[in-house]
């Protein structure tokens, strides 16, 4: 089983960073074989959308014969994706909305005729539906009674990840970071974990064939952790 691991907090001291290695860890408990790629767009961002990326998407007829070189970093990010049997996200809540430089990548996997089709009824997502966990970071709070802000990140990224056919979603939301000290952190990250239902891992338990990235360390995966992405992106600064 092949895992793709995502963070986007800017922050090193971060308690998406936490939250993601954390789920990660728990489905390497069901997947001891797994093994993982990293993608760190908060320590290595992707360049935003550039012009000939841009051109590239403008319609069906550039879409189809498209600038030299203008869809590498594209191709190469949905690669990663495809080649994932789960992903986890990192994120955490930037103006009520997801950080920019995840928004970067979804720029570039998010692609007509490639990841999705365009339809008379919406968007129809082109690839395999595979678990995404997603954790989330929030300084305050989003959810129930206590919620005191809007929430855009939770149902933009539900739908930019189904519209490519990535269903399968659980949302672990860790909120008002703001009020933890470093003493309450593992306690309120242990807390939000509860939510995680790792049942659809069953379904996946047969998927091998690859090592795991922190075999023999006997260390925990988010102490093996490497700051740099392993596989790299042609192009990207
Ligand atoms: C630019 C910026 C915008 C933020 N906007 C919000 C927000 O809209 N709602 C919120 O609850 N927290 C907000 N926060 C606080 C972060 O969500 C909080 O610090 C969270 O723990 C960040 O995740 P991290 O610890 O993984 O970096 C914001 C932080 C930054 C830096």
């Amino acid at each position: 089983m092949h895992i793709l691991h995502i963070d986007s907090s800017p922050r090193r001291e971060s308690h998406s960073r936490e939250l993601s290695a954390a789920i990660a860890e728990k489905l390497l408990e069901v997947a001891p074989g797994a093994s993982i790629t990293r993608r760190d767009l908060g320590f290595e961002p992707l360049p935003h959308t550039v012009a000939n990326y841009a051109a590239a998407l403008a319609s069906p007829a550039t879409l189809a014969a498209p600038p030299k070189g203008s869809l590498d970093i594209s191709e190469a990010l949905i690669r990663e994706v495809e080649a994932a049997d789960v992903v986890v996200i990192g994120t955490p809540m930037h103006n009520f909305a997801i950080p920019s430089v995840l928004k970067a990548w979804i720029d570039q996997i998010l692609r007509v005729g490639r990841t999705m089709m365009s339809t008379p009824a919406g968007k129809v997502g082109m690839l395999r539906d595979r678990p995404v966990f997603i954790g989330v970071a929030s300084g305050g709070v989003f959810t129930g009674d206590q919620a005191n802000q809007p929430d855009f990140l939770t149902p933009y990224l539900s739908l930019a990840l189904s519209s490519i056919g990535l269903k399968t979603q659980q949302f672990i939301p860790l909120e008002a970071t703001a009020f933890l000290d470093r003493e309450q952190a593992p306690l309120a990250r242990e807390k939000a974990l509860a939510a995680l239902d790792l049942t659809v891992m069953g379904e996946l338990r047969g998927v091998d064939g690859c090592h795991a990235v922190r075999s023999g360390t006997g260390k925990p995966y988010r102490e093996a952790l490497p700051h740099a992405p392993e596989s790299v992106v042609p192009g990207a600064p």
